[in-house]
């Protein structure tokens, strides 16, 4: 634990290059374990009736942070915002993340060509017009779950996917005013825009 909290989980150039990556690899996978059942724990409650946005909208910034930061930005500006808070060293991502990369590799891919998976261009969520598209709630959770993060689509739990997205609806300023938790059914009446699906 350094000089930069949020890049402490981002390893280092010696998992390419070097076969003593293994071990960098493991204490990165264990610290992910831990985040996951962390969210998984509290996310239980979220299931409960009665369980309250504010926590929801706090499970939900734990896990945007720790898996969507990285690309998207603390605020959601996109990937300028995330960027600008890496250290020098790593501030050029396309020298490990070549831009012609699949967005997902596995292990082998790695060590084959001593680089990592692109990152793209990800785009800002703070915007309301931009989610338009997903039509309500449930399309942007439903594009959450099946794409993102975008190494690794699908390694969150259930209840941190809501959780995730309903802090990203947060960030857009498109939450609407409510006590309770929002369940994946609450989800389908959160219009987003136009209100309904292209
Ligand atoms: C590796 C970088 C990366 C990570 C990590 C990542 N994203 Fe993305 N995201 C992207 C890119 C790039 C796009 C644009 C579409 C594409 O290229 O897949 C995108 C698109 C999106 C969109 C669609 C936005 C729009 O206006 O079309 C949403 C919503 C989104 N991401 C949410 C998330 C969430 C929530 C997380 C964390 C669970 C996350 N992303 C993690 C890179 C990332
Ligand atoms: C020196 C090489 C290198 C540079 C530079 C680099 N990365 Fe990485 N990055 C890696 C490696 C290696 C991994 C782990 C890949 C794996 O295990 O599949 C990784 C993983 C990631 C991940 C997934 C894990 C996480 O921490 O969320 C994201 C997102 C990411 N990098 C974003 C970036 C961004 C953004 C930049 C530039 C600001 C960048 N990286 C610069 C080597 C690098």
């Amino acid at each position: 634990m350094d000089d930069t909290p949020v890049r402490d989980a981002h390893p280092d150039r010696t998992l390419i290059a070097t076969g003593a990556s293994a071990s960098a690899l493991l204490i990165a996978l264990a610290f992910l374990v831990v985040v996951t059942i962390t969210t998984r724990s509290s996310a239980d409650t979220s299931s409960v009736a009665g369980a309250s946005l504010d926590a929801q909208l706090e499970r939900g910034q734990a896990v945007y942070a720790f898996s969507c930061t990285t690309c998207h930005g603390a605020t959601g500006s996109g990937f300028a915002e995330a960027r600008a808070v890496f250290p020098e060293d790593h501030y050029h991502c396309t020298r490990c993340h070549m831009p012609l990369n699949p967005p997902v590799m596995t292990q082998q891919q790695i060590d084959q060509t001593q680089s990592v998976f692109s990152l793209g261009d990800a785009p800002p969520l703070n915007d309301p017009h931009a989610l338009a598209r997903f039509g309500n709630a449930a399309g942007l959770h439903g594009y959450v779950r099946a794409t993102m993060p975008r190494w690794d689509p699908g390694r969150l739990d259930d209840d941190a996917y809501i959780d995730v997205s309903v802090f990203v609806l947060h960030l857009a300023g498109l939450l609407p005013e409510r006590d309770d938790a929002l369940s994946l059914d609450d989800l389908a009446g959160v219009a987003l825009g136009r209100g309904t699906a292209d």
